[in-house]
């Protein structure tokens, strides 16, 4: 490459410049900037051509190329910030925001899994006829166990891990000015499941009956799946005609409602509890697809959701029910559980910690109410 004359390197900063001048976009400047500052560009190549210059012509071409360089980048950075401004601009102009329009008022609050699965859970039955009851989270040793024919001294007692409450002076002094042994009258507990308001119920209403009992319940275990205290529903149906085939039939129907598939896989396995007799734990079946989510409804794996059975004639005795006249079924299941499975939740323990973040992606909007109608979860 011959030493261009001072004359020439006017005319390429020049041509250059009108080059950069006329760019309409950052993508065309782009092109220009590498056209001449570029590994192979003109400029570029007329400074690597210094090496073969005498020092003489060096002294001057290098500091006319070096100008031309420091020229050229100041008008690309020129040229650059002009292009972003009016590209900003432009898009100022579409996207116009009218901040003197009315604004919704954005809710913020949202109803927990729980209370949301308990809406559902009483649309459900309610639909079918059931009314509301409810009883005390305290509970004495009689309507938690003994009414339900939990024998005296009976291991299930212990089964159930049960919390004690500290009996305090006073209520020992009454025990013993009432003539009672202080011993003789066992101390008070958590209710450890909502089946002791059947018996509230039962000694307070004439059949028919048919109610469900939401409610708090307590016992003594805690991991990913269990929390000392946790929520049941409880079913109770009492008249004359009730059978085992009404027990199953009002079950079906709501495993159906409540998990919103047709064709549900489940089944009935027999089981102990001492208020039922027969009594039996209620299994729905799933899947578990690649991913490791649980699919419910069909497959060959089956969970247990509920325990149900035939109310003991004992329990109808207790509360004072002729069990040759009256006779009814009862289950009980759990709400928290029924929560995790219908929408994907995998651990428990959150649902008590009062995160925010959880109980935004958990929970639901307040005005979602759960109804049959409108379909139980939208
Ligand atoms: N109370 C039982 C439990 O908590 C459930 C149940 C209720 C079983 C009613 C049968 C009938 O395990």
């Amino acid at each position: 490459m011959s030493t261009p004359t001072e004359t020439e390197l006017d005319a390429l900063g020049g041509a250059i410049a009108g080059e950069i001048d006329g760019a309409g976009s950052i993508g065309a400047l782009e092109e220009i900037r590498v056209s001449a500052l570029g590994k192979k560009g003109r400029v570029s190549l007329l400074m690597k051509s210094l090496g073969q210059m005498s020092p003489e012509e060096r002294q001057t071409m290098g500091p006319a190329l070096n100008g031309l360089k420091v020229r050229i980048t100041d008008l690309i950075q020129g040229k650059k910030d002009a292009l972003e401004a009016a590209a900003l601009d432009a898009r100022l102009e579409t996207e116009r925001v009218d901040i003197t329009l009315p604004v919704a008022p954005e809710l913020e609050g949202r109803i927990h899994p729980v209370s949301q699965v308990t809406d559902e859970l009483v649309a459900i039955f309610a639909d079918m006829g059931f009314s509301l009851a409810e009883g005390p989270d305290i509970e004495d040793d009689f309507h938690n166990f003994t009414a339900l024919n939990f024998p005296p001294a009976h291991p299930a007692r212990e089964m159930h891990d049960t919390f004690f409450l500290k009996q305090d002076d006073a209520e020992l002094q009454a025990q013993q000015k009432g003539g009672r042994a202080a011993a003789n009258e066992p101390p008070k507990v958590l209710r450890t499941h909502t089946s002791p308001v059947q018996i509230r119920h039962m000694m307070a209403n004439k059949p028919p009956i048919r109610i469900i009992v939401p409610g708090r319940t307590y016992r003594c275990d805690s991991d990913q799946t269990h929390t000392p205290m946790f929520n049941q529903i409880e079913g109770l149906v009492i008249d004359k005609a009730t059978h085992m085939g009404h027990l199953k039939g009002c079950l079906i129907e709501f495993i159906k409602a409540f998990f919103e598939i047709d064709e549900i896989n489940y089944r009935f396995r027999p089981h102990f509890f001492p208020f039922t007799e027969p009594s039996a734990e209620m299994d729905i079946g799933y899947t578990v697809d690649e991913n490791g989510e649980q699919k419910i409804g069909h497959g060959g794996q089956f969970m247990e959701i509920l325990g149900c059975g035939m109310v003991h004639p004992n329990v109808l005795k207790n509360c004072g029910l002729d069990p040759d006249e009256y006779q009814g079924f009862a289950f009980g299941l759990g709400v928290d559980r029924l929560a995790m499975l219908k929408y994907g939740i995998r651990d428990l323990r959150p649902f008590w910690e009062a995160d925010q973040r959880w109980l935004k992606h958990y929970g639901f909007r307040p005005l979602d109410m759960p109804n049959l109608a409108g379909g139980l979860s939208r």
